[in-house]
């Protein structure tokens, strides 16, 4: 059995009268890349929404490696990465400058040299010293 890294449990998002979410329960396990597939208007950005605590869910409970996102939101929230809808970067600033920001922020300890890694990895170290905007 793989370890579950995601879990929700009935998650329900009523809005007035109108049911946005109706009633969503899965699991994610370690290493599974997961996809949520829906028509405009389905839910899916108010599901992903309610799992990083953007908004209040009306019913259910949401588990990021086995921690309650409501209750232990922290450490649940220390693990995840997540873009919602449209990434945003500093323009004025390059590649390298944004991630050293976001790094910063992130309230790790991330070195350089992972910074370096991952940059290599999406191939981009030929341009991480330039400006995003160009
Ligand atoms: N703050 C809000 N107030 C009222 N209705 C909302 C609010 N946010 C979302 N909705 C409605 O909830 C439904 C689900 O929206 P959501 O953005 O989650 O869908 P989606 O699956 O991400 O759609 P898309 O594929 O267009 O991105 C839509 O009918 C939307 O109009
Ligand atoms: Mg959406």
């Amino acid at each position: 059995m793989t370890e579950t890294v995601l879990k929700l449990e009935h998650v329900t998002k009523k809005i007035g009268q109108k049911n946005i979410v109706h009633d969503i329960s899965f699991d994610i396990h370690k290493g599974e890349v997961f996809g949520l597939l829906g028509p405009n208007g389905a839910g899916k950005t108010t599901i992903i929404r309610s799992i990083v605590g953007l908004i209040r869910r009306t019913e259910g409970n949401v588990f990021i490696n086995g921690k309650n996102v409501d209750t232990e939101f922290k450490s649940a929230i220390s693990e995840v990465g997540a873009i919602i809808e449209n990434p945003e970067f500093y323009m004025y600033m390059s590649g390298w400058a944004n991630l050293k920001q976001f790094a910063r922020m992130s309230q790790k300890n991330i070195t350089d040299e992972h910074i370096r890694e991952i940059v290599e990895l999406v191939k981009l170290t030929g341009a991480i010293n330039q400006k995003v905007k160009t």
